[in-house]
This record gives structure tokens, C-alpha cells and sequence, in this order.
């Protein structure tokens, strides 16, 4: 038998077939690549032993090269600053990075795409069509409250072809406290009919065991990627409660932040560059300074604020429903809705 594409495996997975007969054959999706594509070796002064050293540090294309700053570069290829200078002009001409117009603009804005959440009303809330890439989408909200279920049915999600709101790509799932459960994962792949053995499969599953952990892996995602792996969504279930932990003293909370947003900083960059989702799950803590309303923030302050494109406060409401707001997002208003957890995937209340 022919080896299927990854993407053909995704296709069949979430369609449920190949489950009494693995020959059965599948739609066809062909990655398209257009005209011809340029690398770092095209890159004049970028050696082939700089390029071992550049590829072992987690950069392996010219928008990898293009953001770092000389003496980053010059550090990490050994490579004199002057060198590193004209080497990442160079990456940043060959991209045309630097100013474009707002049609242009525009016009790059369209490679977006989405994954649907499950739940039409959270897909709305997030603009229509659910989570979408080369964005950090954030739920913060108290223990029970549904990230994680949330997290799980985008894994599946993402699998699904677009037309059904999908990306056709696998999941990456950086779980740092040990809640990702296959048996969920089960029961909503059986929710959508599909094939949930292989479902598990297109979810790459890490155990991240502290915050430098959490950090590497997320290196070698771009390592996955780079051996072909379609990977079109990140999750970090939970984005703060190692570093929430490891900087637990009074002293220690400037470092913390220093560190979180080097983090996500670098959670932006594999967006941007692989184009795909990066979904974060993040606690809760009681401020004290708030008299009325709801006394419960985001871990992370400011910096977790700012670094989110969207951010979803997630709560539970009435008869065990969960209402989602989302918080200060770049193009959609501040709104809220309601939805279920239900064994087979999220599902819709009216609202
Ligand atoms: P922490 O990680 O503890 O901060 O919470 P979380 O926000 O990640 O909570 P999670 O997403 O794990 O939600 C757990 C809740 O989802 C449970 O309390 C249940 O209410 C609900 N839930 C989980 N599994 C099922 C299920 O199979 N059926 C139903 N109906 N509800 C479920
Ligand atoms: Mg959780």
C-alpha cells in the first residue's frame, strides 16, 4: 500500500472510516507550495555549520532568522555581530518584511484560518468560526470551570476537514498538570463519529515538568514541524502554574514576568511563522483590592493581558452550564455566552 500524507490520515481519522476497512480510499489533499521557496543556506554568509548550529537552537526558516537581533544571532551561530547584522537584513529583504500597506496587509490576513470550538455560541463569541492562528487565544477561569474540556475539544477539532471548521492539522497538547485524559478525548471523537483511536493519534501529547521543560518544548514543536508534521495547534494546559509555582516568593515576581513573557513571546513566534492556533489555559486568584463585582484576576497581569490576542474569562452558570466573556479582543466586542460540557463535546444553550 501506498504511504497516505499525513493530512490524508488526519481526513480519515475524523471521518471515521478505515475502521473495518483501512483501504477505503479518501479525498486527496494536496499541500500547495507556491513558486519557488528560499531558505537560510540562500542567505550569503550563513555557512552550513551555522545553519547546524541555527537548526539546533530551534531556527530553521528565514522568518526564524529575520526576528532575531544581531547579537542573538551572532551568539547562536557563531558568527562575528557584523556578519549576523547583514545576514538578517538580508532574511528580512528576502521576506519583504517592513512596511506594507493596509491591502496588503489585508491580503495576508487571509491565510488565517479557524478551529471550531464544538459549540457554535464560544465559536460567535470568538468571531464566528472559533480559534483562529497565528493568535494566542487564553481561557482563564476557576478550577471546574472548562478549560480543559475546552482545550480537548479543539484537539479533536482541529483534525476536522475546513469545510467542517477544522484545519485538517494535528494537535500539540503541553500539559503541565498531568489533566489531559484520552478517555475525553474518546468520547468526543465518538461525539462527531469519528475514528477516536486515530484521533489519539494526531494529538502529540507532552508532559511538561517545569517551566525550563515548558520552555524547551516548545523547540522542539518547531523540530516536529520541520519533519513534516502538520501541526495546527498548540495548547498549554496550563500556561502559568509552573512559573506560578517555581516564583512563589515576594521577590521572585519580576523574574516570573520576565520569564512568562519571554514565553510568550516565543508562543507568538511559532503562530506567526507555522501559521497555526496556540490555545492557553490559565487560574485564577482572589484580589483582594476588588470590593465589588467579581473579586477573581488572571494569573500573569499585564503580561499575559497584553500577550493574548483573545481572552475568554470562563465561569460556571446556571444548571451547570459555563458562561464565557470575552475580555478586551483587538477586532470583536465584549461579549458573553453560555454553554454546556456534555460527555459526546461541548454543546450550545440558548442564549
Ligand atoms: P482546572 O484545571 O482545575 O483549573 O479546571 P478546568 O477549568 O480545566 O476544568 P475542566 O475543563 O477540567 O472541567 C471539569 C468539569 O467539566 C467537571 O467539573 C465537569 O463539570 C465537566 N465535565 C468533565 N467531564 C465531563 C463529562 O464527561 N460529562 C459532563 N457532562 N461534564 C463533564
Ligand atoms: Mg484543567
Amino acid at each position: 500500500m501506498v504511504d497516505k500524507s499525513e493530512e490524508e490520515k488526519i481526513a480519515e481519522a475524523v471521518s471515521g472510516e478505515g475502521m473495518e476497512d483501512e483501504k477505503k480510499t479518501i479525498k486527496k489533499i494536496v499541500k500547495k507550495k507556491e513558486g519557488k521557496t528560499v531558505s537560510i543556506a540562500d542567505i550569503p554568509g550563513v555557512g552550513p555549520g551555522a545553519i547546524a548550529k541555527l537548526e539546533a537552537a530551534g531556527i530553521y526558516d528565514l522568518m526564524g532568522l529575520a526576528v532575531l537581533t544581531p547579537p542573538s544571532l551572532a551568539m547562536t551561530a557563531g558568527m562575528g555581530e557584523a556578519a549576523a547584522r547583514k545576514a538578517i537584513q538580508a532574511a528580512r529583504q528576502m521576506m519583504d518584511l517592513g512596511f506594507s500597506d493596509g491591502l496588503a496587509h489585508e491580503e495576508k490576513r487571509k491565510e488565517i484560518f479557524f478551529i471550531t470550538t464544538g459549540s457554535k455560541n464560544l465559536d460567535d463569541l470568538l468571531g464566528g468560526k472559533g480559534v483562529q492562528t497565528k493568535a494566542i487565544t487564553e481561557a482563564f477561569g476557576a478550577f471546574g470551570s472548562g478549560k480543559t474540556q475546552l482545550a480537548l475539544s479543539l484537539a479533536v477539532g482541529v483534525q476536522l476537514p475546513v469545510e467542517q471548521g477544522g484545519a485538517n492539522g494535528k494537535a500539540v497538547y503541553i500539559d503541565t498538570e498531568g489533566t489531559f485524559r484520552p478517555k475525553r478525548v474518546r468520547e468526543f471523537a465518538d461525539g462527531l463519529g469519528a475514528n477516536a483511536d486515530k484521533v489519539l493519534k494526531n494529538i502529540l501529547v507532552a508532559r511538561a515538568f517545569n517551566s525550563d521543560h515548558q520552555m524547551l518544548l516548545l523547540e522542539k514543536i518547531a523540530e516536529l514541524i520541520k519533519d513534516g508534521e502538520p501541526i495546527k495547534l498548540v495548547i498549554i494546559d496550563s500556561l502559568t502554574a509552573h512559573f506560578r509555582a517555581e516564583y512563589g516568593g515576594r521577590g521572585q515576581l519580576a523574574d516570573r514576568q520576565q520569564k512568562l513573557n519571554k514565553y510568550l513571546h516565543n508562543l507568538m513566534k511559532i503562530a506567526e511563522q507555522f501559521n497555526l492556533a496556540v490555545y492557553v489555559t490559565n487560574q485564577v486568584m482572589s484580589d483582594p483590592a476588588q470590593l465589588f463585582g467579581d473579586p477573581t484576576k488572571a494569573i500573569g497581569g499585564n503580561i499575559v493581558g497584553h500577550a493574548c490576542t483573545y481572552r475568554m474569562y470562563l465561569r460556571r452558570g446556571k444548571k451547570d452550564s459555563r458562561v464565557c466573556k470575552l475580555i478586551d479582543s483587538p477586532d470583536l466586542p465584549d461579549n458573553e455566552t453560555v454553554f454546556m460540557i456534555e460527555t459526546g463535546g461541548l454543546r450550545d444553550v440558548e442564549v
